[in-house]
């Protein structure tokens, strides 16, 4: 199963991903980006099948790659 992690250090706090794939991604209270599902903030986390393609979407979309994935 494929699983998501935010790299913080490296986000510029854009936006693409939690406005591409909001059931995944979301903003802190400073437009940085985190993994909202369970374990999100510690490490890498499952994606949910449903929500596969419009992640994919938002990890292709981060301008400083900053949406990791492993497949
Ligand atoms: Fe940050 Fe990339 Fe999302 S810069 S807000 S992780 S699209």
């Amino acid at each position: 199963m494929a699983k998501t992690f935010v790299d913080k250090d490296t986000c510029i706090a854009c936006g693409a991903c939690y406005s591409t794939c909001p059931d995944v991604y979301e903003s802190d209270d400073d437009g940085y980006a985190f993994v909202k599902l369970e374990g999100g903030l510690e490490g890498y986390v499952d994606v949910p099948e449903e929500f596969l393609s419009d992640a994919l979407d938002a990890k292709d979309g981060c301008p400083t790659e900053s949406v990791k994935w492993e497949d």
